[in-house]
């Protein structure tokens, strides 16, 4: 199969598998706080992600790109809403453009159409440090994020099966890069042990990319004659993954990002709250785009912003940085893992 091809059958799974009933983000609550003292129209969003500032800490996270129209068009248009609405934007994977140059026009369009925007390349992490520097350039990223996947490729029938290596590459590109490095899990969460392990490679920056929203199980199982069906609920759903991260987060000055199963911005308030400075939507906004299309798009994200900034109003947050030090009770699952897990 065509990797073109690929590429577009993971747009439809993963725009039409079935969700989880249970979604982890309910088991979280903001306390709400009646006495507000702050004027909604005064407030901004602006988000410091270690040494990044973004005017919003939402950004699209990494989907597509490579050959065909169809890529090219997406991430055209998913650059355009990111500059229009001022979030911050990852590109899919660039492995195969940097292996084939003819590749690499669905990338460079989304920093022709976003100048001045903020955004992050994409590799796996058997990107050496050079694919990782010929995939900063292509965009003139402003960070680099290696994606983790393991089991996507376990499931994947041509997926990769040697992993020996990899976190010598990790090391090798954190060390030498010349823009932050973001390890992100791709919807199987992180565990406390994973990070504290990228921590002693040098990592300091982490998306938990949790079980929640697009299940990459699922997508590739539906591409599978015979599916592992039992591995579609492997994973760590993100506000678990986000309260592993934060236990680590003080004592090495970890920065943390939070996506999987984000579906609006009371949600992105929460991953805030759970220790996040930044938060990643892919499958919620892809939908969007391919089915309402690009004004549809640029609506949905100034909502999320609204949400976000209504949720400040509630906790009495004048920035999103008082976002984060807002109290939350766990409920359910969350609970239990957290009690089996944290240390509160
Ligand atoms: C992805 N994702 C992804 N991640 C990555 O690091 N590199 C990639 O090339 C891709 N490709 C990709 C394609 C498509 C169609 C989707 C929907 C997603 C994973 C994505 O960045 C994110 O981690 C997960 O989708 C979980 O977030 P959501 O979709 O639940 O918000």
């Amino acid at each position: 199969m065509s990797r073109a091809k690929r590429k577009l059958d993971h747009i439809r799974h993963a725009l039409s598998h079935e969700h989880d009933v249970y979604n982890h983000f309910d088991d979280v609550n903001i306390v709400h706080q009646s006495l507000t003292g702050l004027n909604f129209d005064q407030l901004h969003l602006r988000a410091h992600v270690g040494e990044l500032t973004l005017s919003s800490p939402i950004f699209v996270n990494a989907m597509t790109g490579g050959g065909g129209e169809q890529t090219l068009t997406i991430n055209r248009e998913l650059a355009r809403a990111a500059a229009a609405t001022g979030i911050g934007m990852a590109v899919g994977s660039q492995m195969s453009a940097i292996k084939d140059p003819s590749e690499r026009s669905s990338y460079e369009i989304v920093r022709k159409e976003n100048r001045d925007g903020v955004l992050f390349a994409n590799v796996g992490s058997e990107a050496s440090l050079e694919h990782a520097k010929t995939a900063i350039d292509m965009i003139e990223a402003n960070a680099l994020q290696i994606h983790l996947n393991t089991l996507q490729e376990l499931i994947m029938p041509e997926g990769d099966r040697d992993f020996a290596g990899r976190l010598e590459k990790i090391e090798a590109i954190v060390n030498k890069a010349d823009v932050p490095v973001i390890v992100k899990e791709v919807g199987y969460g992180m565990s406390r042990e994973a990070i504290q392990k990228l921590i002693e490679l040098g990592v300091r920056y982490i998306d938990v990319g949790g079980r929640g929203g697009t299940n990459f199980s699922k997508v590739e199982n539906m591409r599978r004659t015979k599916p592992f069906a039992s591995f579609d609920n492997w994973g760590i759903p993100t506000p678990m993954s986000l309260l592993e991260a934060k236990q680590l987060e003080e004592e090495y000055e970890l920065t943390i990002l939070g996506s999987g199963g984000i579906r609006h911005g009371v949600d992105g308030a929460k991953t805030i709250v759970l220790g996040a400075k930044s938060f990643g939507m892919a499958g919620v906004l892809l939908k969007v785009l391919v089915e309402e299309g690009y004004e549809s798009l640029v609506e949905q994200i100034e909502h999320i912003k609204k949400e976000l900034k209504m949720v400040m109003m509630l906790t009495n947050s004048k920035s999103v940085e008082d976002l984060g030090s807002s109290t939350f009770t766990l409920h359910g699952e969350t609970k239990e893992w957290a009690e089996q897990r944290i240390n509160l």
